[in-house]
């Protein structure tokens, strides 16, 4: 048994990538119960929410489980002890500087496996005393940085070079293809969030999941934060990318649409995936996708 699959405790070396604005117990009790490692995102979430979020879980699954945190969070310390208390072992740490956190997470009998983007990161994690590393290639779906970036067939075995803590790579895996080659490449298992996000049991909603599955080849482009400090993967609308090549259009950030639910602006919606959407063709039970990926 690698020791990923140890640290995590389930079947299959496949981590639920978390997705920033869902957190569906449901979504992940159904990972979790295909046996991969379902994930809760509680970047944002304060400690009573996620009390609230690990019960409903542990409701419906009694198999292993994890959360992904944020550490621009405040309130990680009193989150890190709901999910050690309901026996969550172990975290995933995105967002922030990891130096801090990996004592704490030590401390309650944790593991840590850090989200980097980039190898000066990768190795600043290993002195922080990440567990292991989550290594996203540029192509993936979610935020990213503003500096130039590789994608996952690069950066993966340019960390595994440098660093002897298990790899999880992200970044471009939807199917059994991506999954063989990512062992190839010097990791231990996967981190998949485009490929659950188009799943029957995903909270995004049908139009988010027909733009995945309607997406071709080139149909994805990095966008810059209002802020200018981050950006961010998603599925170009014909409008946005007219409005991408305007110079009249500072940012196209502040032109996009956050609810198109909502307003029914859908030439406008921010919808949030990776370039492997080229590859999706279909919505299916996650149990599906994941025996297909491991078959
Ligand atoms: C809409 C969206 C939101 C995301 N939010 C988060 C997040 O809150 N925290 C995080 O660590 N990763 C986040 N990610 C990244 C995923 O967890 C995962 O690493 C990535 O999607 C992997 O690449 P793939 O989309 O090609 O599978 C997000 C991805 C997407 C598409």
């Amino acid at each position: 048994m690698s020791e990923l699959l140890k640290m995590l405790g389930c079947r299959y070396p496949i981590i639920q990538g978390p997705i920033g604005m869902f957190n569906s117990p449901t979504m992940v009790a159904a990972v979790s119960e295909a046996g991969a490692y379902g994930m809760l995102a509680l970047g944002f979430s304060n400690p009573d929410e996620v009390k609230k979020l690990v019960d409903e879980v542990r409701q419906l699954t009694d198999k292993p489980f994890g959360a992904n945190i944020m550490l621009i969070n405040p309130h990680n310390e009193k989150i890190l002890e709901t999910l050690a208390g309901a026996g969550v072992k172990a975290v995933t740490t995105s967002v922030g500087s990891p130096k801090e956190i990996y004592p704490i997470i030590h401390d309650l009998g944790m593991k840590g496996i850090h989200v980097v983007l980039a190898l000066q990161h990768a190795i600043r994690a290993v002195t922080a005393g990440a567990d292991a590393l989550v290594v996203v290639g540029s192509e993936a779906g979610g935020l990213r940085s503003v500096n130039s970036e590789s994608s996952t067939m690069v950066l993966v075995p340019l960390v595994a070079d440098h660093v002897k803590i298990p790899l999880v790579a992200a970044g471009g895996i939807s199917d059994s293809r991506g999954y063989k080659a990512v062992f190839a490449l010097g990791a231990q298992g996967v981190q998949v969030g485009t490929r659950l996000l188009a799943s029957n049991e995903s909270p995004a909603g049908e139009r988010w999941k027909k733009a995945i599955v309607e997406c071709n080849d080139g149909g994805t482009d990095l966008i810059l934060s209002s802020n200018m400090r981050t950006a961010e993967r998603i599925i170009v609308t014909p409008w946005i990318k007219q409005k991408m090549a305007d110079p009249a259009v500072k940012n196209i950030a502040d032109e996009l649409d956050r609810n198109p639910a909502a307003t029914g602006n859908y030439e406008r919606a921010a919808f949030g995936a990776g370039q492997v959407s080229a590859l999706i063709k279909d919505i299916k039970p996650i149990k599906a996708i994941i025996e297909e990926m491991v078959s």
